[in-house]
């Protein structure tokens, strides 16, 4: 049944004309156009129900979505319904999709309500912003940017994602599980570090602020960290 939807939807992006009434329409064929099936789960809308867990992606670093894209198209990271449709785009079309949505400006979505105790907010904060250094924890921000909107090329923002969705992915590098956990790179590190109630604090942290601000430049990396991750950054065609 999902299968069937999903063709569909994939039959829907890859036709530049449609017949409506016996006659062929021709349908603009646009990055717009094509990406229609993304944007029943990538568009702007509120964050609540059954989509709570969609990610964002527009307005997120060109190599990072590029790289996310090649990731589940190869089974590297795994969800079906994106596979399926990804699965005849060559590197060029991955490519162009993520310029596009790297591009796009959607309105972000309002904070979660999340009721956190003080010293979990404290808890939280620590770690975003001054790491621990015991663990061989950066600061959050010293790689997601100073406001944690990410950093060119390859490192995502973290706010105006779900306490889901953070939680899922975290989880994923802490267990080794197919979501997110088959190769091994600096954020699986960092994530096999956290305890479960650093990683909950900070998912609810995270998904409760405000969003605002664009990507960081490159230079913000200072260069151990960019080495720490250079596998991330270097494999989306250059960091520079
Ligand atoms: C049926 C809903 C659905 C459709 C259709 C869909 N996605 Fe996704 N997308 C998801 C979900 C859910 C995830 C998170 C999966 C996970 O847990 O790893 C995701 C993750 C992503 C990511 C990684 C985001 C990040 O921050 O790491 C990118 C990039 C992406 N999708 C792009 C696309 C593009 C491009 C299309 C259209 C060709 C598409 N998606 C179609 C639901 C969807
Ligand atoms: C050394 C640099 C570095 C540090 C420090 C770091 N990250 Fe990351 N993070 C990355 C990179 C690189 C990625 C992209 C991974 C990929 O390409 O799959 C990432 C991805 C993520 C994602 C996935 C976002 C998405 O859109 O799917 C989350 C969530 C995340 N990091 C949370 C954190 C948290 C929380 C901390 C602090 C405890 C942290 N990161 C510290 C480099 C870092």
């Amino acid at each position: 049944m999902m299968r069937c939807f999903i063709l569909l939807v994939f039959f829907c992006i890859t036709c530049v004309a449609n017949v409506h009434g016996g006659t062929p329409v021709e349908v603009p064929d646009t990055m717009a156009e094509r990406v229609k099936a993304c944007i029943i789960c990538h568009g702007a809308e509120d964050k609540v129900g059954r989509d709570a867990y969609y990610p964002r992606i527009a307005g997120k670093p060109q190599g990072y979505l590029f790289n996310q894209l090649r990731n589940f198209r190869d089974a590297r990271r795994y969800y079906q319904p994106m596979a399926i449709l990804l699965e005849n785009m060559t590197d060029e079309y991955l490519l162009e999709i993520a310029q596009y949505f790297s591009a796009l400006q959607l309105p972000y979505p309002a904070p979660e309500q999340i009721h956190m105790q003080p010293e979990e907010i404290k808890l939280a904060e620590r770690l975003i912003y001054s790491g621990n250094p015991e663990k061989n924890i950066p600061a959050c921000n010293a790689c997601h940017g100073d406001i944690l909107m990410g950093v060119e090329p390859a490192i995502p923002g973290l706010l105006g994602l779900s306490r889901a969705y953070i939680t899922a992915q975290l989880g994923g590098w802490r267990n080794g599980g197919i979501m997110r956990g088959q190769t091994a790179d600096c954020m699986s590190e960092i994530a096999q570090q956290l305890t479960d109630e650093e990683a909950n604090a900070i998912a609810k942290w995270l998904a409760s602020q405000f969003v605002s601000g664009k990507p960081s430049p490159f230079s913000v990396l200072s260069p151990e960290l960019a080495h720490r991750c250079s596998q991330n950054i270097l494999e989306n065609g250059g960091a520079k």
